[in-house]
């Protein structure tokens, strides 16, 4: 079941006056590439758990989490799975059995899921490792002292392992069902949309030529642009003002919509660099300029198989190289039966919070040699292609590194930047939060309330100006104020159980004892072990 109903999808978007056809329509007339490319795993990166192509073992479906003594176990109940929680946290038992209805990730390394509370989406705390056919905590959970629940599928994680989420308006991860059109990449994410095409097609029209892109025919960085909008991570990945990623289409420029920012001196080692950055330290690359690119060694539409994998990516270099080229002995190199990205393109199996690089796609000329120096961890960040950067871009790039991993250098450069940007001009919510949330750190709450509140009037879906705002009220005693700000916030992301525990006080605040009760509840049934919200309903409990 690789495609959620076809005819449903193409009627859901003709409604939407959009041009989209879906995969499936493309299979009529371009049969052999649409079977093969299905085979490959972009194709069936996500879907309904129990599809796809791998059957997951439920033989190692039980494991303990160290640190926290938590028990996690797996099963299948006919069609469906289930993950279950038990352990203890703050003296009190807690137990938690969620179905999880769809998988991310084909399961070359690893398999991710998802589970659903009142129609929005959370990463499931378990994720399947097809190499010991067993299962375990999702990369970098491990560090969470309690179940980790409130990880949100962000629209973001769906537009590069789905094709078409159906996003609830003004919510942040609330889904239709199902809540992608296609599990995967589908045939239009790179060639653009289908349907004009199809229907000249039909007519036999030719005159003027097809109407679909083909990316191998566009200018080098719109051809480049179809791959990065997926395999281009970099440091940060900044929307530009205005501009949602998801909308991209092919043929586009990708920097229109997005800059990408990686730190200066190169990219930290083999972990979480993009294959994009790597391919650029190539000396390959870096000598061929814009005749190297993805297309010139995978095919879009199929993967070799294993056995012919060495053959034919020896193919490719030889497009280039001669293999009286290379400096290593013949004897050696026939020993391994001349397999160039064998010794050139060495794996390693590092997988980091959910992502990947196994072949070091830097080409180095002995494994290891080409990979630069990791930059320190305050290493200036500079644009990916090289251009200059805006000071609103930068800005947000350095706030929102800042706010992940602590570095206090950033933490000054998105302020200096940020607030540059905004005195000239920039009037985007994103640019007007992240300054405020800066300005709310350095304890400035004066020159902080002015910018959440213009945030929130020119972008109705942010959270974090709602909460903010919200906070601010009901250290003020406006209760109603806040109440109404925590609701707002809450509406959009229910998984905030802090949000939850200060609504409930503040309910409290004008006797709203029920509903209070309620907002707590709430709270512990998204993260069991939130100590705050238990504490509070127990004193609840005690008093009449
Ligand atoms: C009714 C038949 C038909 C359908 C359905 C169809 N195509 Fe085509 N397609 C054609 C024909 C015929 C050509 C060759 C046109 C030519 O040679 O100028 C073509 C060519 C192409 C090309 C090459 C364009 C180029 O400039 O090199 C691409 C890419 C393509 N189709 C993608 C798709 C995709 C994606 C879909 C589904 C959304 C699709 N096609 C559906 C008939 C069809
Ligand atoms: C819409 C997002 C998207 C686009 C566009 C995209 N990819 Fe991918 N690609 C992925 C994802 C996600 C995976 C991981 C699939 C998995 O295992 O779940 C992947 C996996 C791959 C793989 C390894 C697995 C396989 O199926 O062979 C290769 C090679 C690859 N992509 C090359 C490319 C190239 C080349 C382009 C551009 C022509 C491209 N991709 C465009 C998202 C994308
Ligand atoms: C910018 C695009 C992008 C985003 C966002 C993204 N991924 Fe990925 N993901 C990829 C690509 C591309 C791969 C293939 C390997 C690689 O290049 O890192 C991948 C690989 C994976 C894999 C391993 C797949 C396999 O076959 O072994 C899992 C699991 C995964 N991603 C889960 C997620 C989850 C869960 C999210 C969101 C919470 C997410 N990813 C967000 C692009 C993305
Ligand atoms: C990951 C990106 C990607 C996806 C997904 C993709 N294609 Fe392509 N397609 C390309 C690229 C790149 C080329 C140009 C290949 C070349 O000429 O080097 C191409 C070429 C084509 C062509 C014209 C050349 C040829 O090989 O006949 C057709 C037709 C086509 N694609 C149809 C499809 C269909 C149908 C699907 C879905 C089943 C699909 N493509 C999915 C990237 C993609
Ligand atoms: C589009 C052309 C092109 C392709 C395809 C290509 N290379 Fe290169 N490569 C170059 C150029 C140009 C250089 C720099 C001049 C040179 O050393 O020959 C280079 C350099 C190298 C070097 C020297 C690296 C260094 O740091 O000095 C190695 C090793 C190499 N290539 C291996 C490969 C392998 C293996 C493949 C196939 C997987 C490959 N190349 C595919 C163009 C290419
Ligand atoms: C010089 C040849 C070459 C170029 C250019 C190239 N790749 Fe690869 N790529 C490989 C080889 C070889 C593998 C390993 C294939 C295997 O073992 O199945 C690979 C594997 C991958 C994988 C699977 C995950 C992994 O790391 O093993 C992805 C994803 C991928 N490439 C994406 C890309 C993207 C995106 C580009 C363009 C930025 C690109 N590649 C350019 C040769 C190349
Ligand atoms: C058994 C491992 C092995 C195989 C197989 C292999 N190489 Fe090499 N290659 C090496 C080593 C080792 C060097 C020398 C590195 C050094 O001395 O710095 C080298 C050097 C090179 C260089 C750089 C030459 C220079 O100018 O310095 C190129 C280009 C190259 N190889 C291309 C290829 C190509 C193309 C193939 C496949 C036809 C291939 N290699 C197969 C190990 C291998």
């Amino acid at each position: 079941m690789r495609l959620l109903g076809a005819l449903a999808f193409a009627a859901c978007l003709q409604g939407a006056g959009s041009e989209w056809a879906g995969s499936r329509a493309c299979a009529a007339c371009h049969a052999e590439i649409y079977q093969s490319y299905m085979q490959r795993p972009m194709a069936v990166s996500s879907g309904p758990a129990g599809t796809g192509l791998l059957q997951e073992s439920f033989e190692r479906a039980e494991f303990t989490h160290g640190r926290s003594g938590f028990r996690y176990r797996v099963l299948r109940e006919g069609s469906q799975y289930f993950f279950e929680v038990e352990g203890a946290a703050g003296g009190r038992r807690i137990r938690v059995r969620r179905p999880m209805p769809y998988f991310i990730g084909s399961g070359i390394v690893a398999r991710s899921y998802v589970f659903s509370l009142d129609g929005f989406l959370y990463q499931a705390p378990v994720a399947y490792y097809t190499g010991p056919r067993s299962w375990d905590l999702p990369p970098g959970y491990d560090q969470y002292p309690t179940p980790y629940l409130t990880r949100r599928i962000l629209p973001g994680c769906l537009s590069c392992h789905a094709s078409g989420p159906q996003l609830v308006t003004r919510t942040q991860n609330r889904y239709r069902t199902p809540p992608f059109l296609e599990g995967g990449v589908s045939c239009e994410r790179c060639h653009g949309p289908g349907a004009a095409h199809i229907k000249k097609m039909t007519a036999g029209d030719l005159e003027g030529g097809p109407a679909i892109v083909n990316p191998a025919r566009l200018a080098p960085d719109r051809r480049d642009s179809v791959c990065a909008q997926c395999h281009l991570t970099g440091a940060e990945r900044v929307a530009r003002a205005g501009r949602e990623l998801d909308t991209f289409i092919a043929g586009e420029p990708l920097a229109d919509y997005l800059t990408v920012f990686v730190r200066s001196g190169g990219a930290p080692g083999m972990r979480v660099t993009s294959h994009l950055e790597k391919l650029a330290q190539s000396a390959c690359k870096r000598a061929s300029g814009n005749r190297l690119w993805c297309g010139s060694c995978h095919d879009p539409h199929s993967v070799p198989k294993p056995s012919e994998k060495a053959r034919w990516f020896r193919a490719k270099c030889l497009e280039c190289h001669e293999a009286s080229a290379c400096r290593e002995e013949p004897a050696r190199r026939r020993a391994n039966g001349d397999d160039c990205t064998g010794c050139h393109m060495p794996r390693s199996t590092v997988m980091d919070a959910d992502h990947v690089v196994f072949t070091d796609h830097s080409i180095p000329r002995r494994p290891g040699l080409a990979a630069p120096p990791t930059p320190p961890p305050d290493a200036p960040l500079v644009r990916f292609d090289g251009a200059a950067a805006s000071p609103r871009d930068l800005g947000i790039a350095y706030a929102s590194l800042a706010g992940r991993e602590r570095v206090a250098a950033y933490q000054q450069r998105a302020f200096d930047l940020l607030r540059e940007a905004v005195a000239a001009g920039a009037r985007d919510p994103q640019a007007l939060l992240h300054l405020a949330e800066l300005y709310k750190n350095r304890g400035d709450e004066k020159s902080a309330i002015p910018l959440y509140e213009e945030a929130m009037r020119l972008d109705p879906d942010q959270v974090g100006a709602s909460v903010a705002l919200g906070a601010i009220q009901a250290d003020r005693g406006q209760w109603k104020e806040a109440i109404r700000l925590f609701n707002d916030a809450l509406f959009k992301n229910p998984a905030l159980p802090g949000v939850r525990t200060a609504l409930a006080m503040a309910l409290l605040q004008i006797g709203e004892r029920e509903a209070a009760r309620a907002a707590l509840e709430k709270a512990l049934e998204f993260d069991p072990a939130y100590t705050p919200a238990y504490q509070l309903l127990q004193q609840l409990r005690r008093e009449p």
